[in-house]
């Protein structure tokens, strides 16, 4: 097998490897030692947690912040805390992780799945209006891929029928949307800070909101239903034990004085990257320009054209990455589509089969998601953007030479 691509005996573009993730040093070693010598582990004992809420908070501009274990939790008390409750629907994109939606089943309500906008693939606004009902409670618009989702259209439909919004942004760590940072916009937001999050943790997740007596239940439910100033064992809402732990806590707070200088570089390798990606035929890179954004790309996303290659999106990825550049299919199957929603397997949490007896997700008419998954939509990793613009136009040379060798591509089905 010889030929010029590397998947086929070729030199590769790119042999040196591009930055990992997560990055970390003496600040972060000096935090762990910090919570290991002080013998204070949970979030009850010590301050680390309680220290990056705050910070967290501030950043965003709102006064409250609760830490939890992960980020599909997150979800689920943002749901409980709104008073999401059996025959309930809740609107949610598709095209996302599978906590999304999952949360929504939990809460023992159904998730609406509508479309996205084809060319950013976040919810779309006008699929979000046309699917409201009567029993329409909240919308869930996830910031795909680290692009802000369009909440001024979001929040006035909203508005307009009383839901509540929880932001999905655990792909959004720092980005703006109209010069206000994603998170500070819904009624409650939800991110994560598991490991290839763009503020990591291992594992973790914060709620914000600048609502009081949302904030007041949301701590509750994190914390076995207990209420700030009573006492510990008196329990007062159905909830668990969420909490995150110190040594988590410490992490944070070293990486998040990471965070700021990191979405401002990636912002801005994208950017580039994206004007040299737009000149490659057949590839169609998340468009960013629809409102003033910091894009945090937590995915650099892109379409994939498979007419003007010849080849499935599968074969195109595999020699991207063989010319050293890391990419993948991304969400191959449609949250839709998966066996849970097929197979309506959704455990003690049965009212959404009383009230949408006939729903049947799997056939739902969901054009843009499904092409995206099918073979259109295809992302690289958020941490090659945070190379410099060398790296970026190594990223961009791989591109055109698998446009330029199109014809060997083709036979290397
Ligand atoms: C869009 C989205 N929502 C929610 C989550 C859930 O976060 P976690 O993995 O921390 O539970 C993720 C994480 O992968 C995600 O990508």
């Amino acid at each position: 097998m010889t030929g010029q691509l590397a998947m086929r005996g070729g030199a590769a573009i790119r042999t040196k490897p591009f930055p990992s993730w997560p990055i970390y040093g003496r600040e972060e070693e000096d935090a762990l030692l910090r919570v290991l010598h002080s013998g204070k582990w949970g979030r009850m004992d010590g301050q680390e947690v309680a220290t990056f809420e705050k910070q967290f908070a501030e950043y965003h501009g709102v006064p409250y912040a609760v830490a939890v274990v992960n980020g599909t939790v997150s979800l689920r008390i943002a749901l409980l805390a709104a008073g999401i409750k059996a025959g309930d629907e809740v609107i949610v994109p598709p095209y996302t992780f599978l906590a999304t939606a999952s949360c929504v089943l939990e809460a023992n309500a159904t998730p609406i799945f509508v479309d996205l906008e084809p060319d950013t693939y976040n919810i779309d606004p006008a699929a979000i209006e046309k699917a409201i009902t009567p029993r329409t409670r909240a919308i869930i618009p996830v910031h795909f891929a680290g692009l802000p989702a369009d909440m001024d259209a979001i929040m006035a439909i909203a508005r307009r029928h009383n839901l509540t919004v929880i932001e999905d942004a655990a792909h959004a760590h720092g980005a703006e949307y109209k010069g206000r940072r994603v998170g500070s916009i819904g009624h409650l937001a939800s991110f994560s800070f598991q490991s290839s999050k763009n503020l990591c943790s291992g594992e973790g997740g914060i709620l914000l909101t600048a609502d009081k007596d949302l904030h007041e239940k949301c701590k509750a439910i994190h914390n076995c239903g207990r209420m700030p100033g009573r006492a510990w064992y008196e329990h007062f809402v159905i909830s668990g034990n969420y909490r995150l732990g110190e040594f988590q806590g410490a992490i944070l707070n070293a990486q998040f004085a990471r965070m700021d200088d990191q979405t401002r570089h990636r912002d801005e390798m994208g950017a580039y990257l994206h004007e040299q990606l737009a000149k490659v035929p057949g590839i169609a890179p998340q468009n960013r320009g629809r409102y003033p954004v910091r894009h945090a790309y937590h995915l650099f996303s892109f379409r994939y054209d498979a007419s003007v290659y010849g080849v499935p999106r599968s074969t195109f990825i595999k020699a991207l990455t063989a010319e050293g550049v890391p990419a993948t299919e991304g969400y191959a199957l449609p949250l839709h589509q998966q066996p849970l929603f097929v197979n309506k397997a959704f455990g003690p949490y049965t009212a959404c089969l009383d009230t949408h007896p006939g729903m049947n997700f799997e056939n739902l008419p969901l054009p843009v998601c499904n092409r995206a998954s099918a073979g259109e939509g295809a992302w690289l990793y958020q941490s090659l953007l945070l190379g410099g613009k060398r790296d970026m136009d190594d990223i961009a040379a791989a591109f055109h030479k698998l446009y330029d060798n199109r014809a060997e591509l083709a036979n290397a089905r």
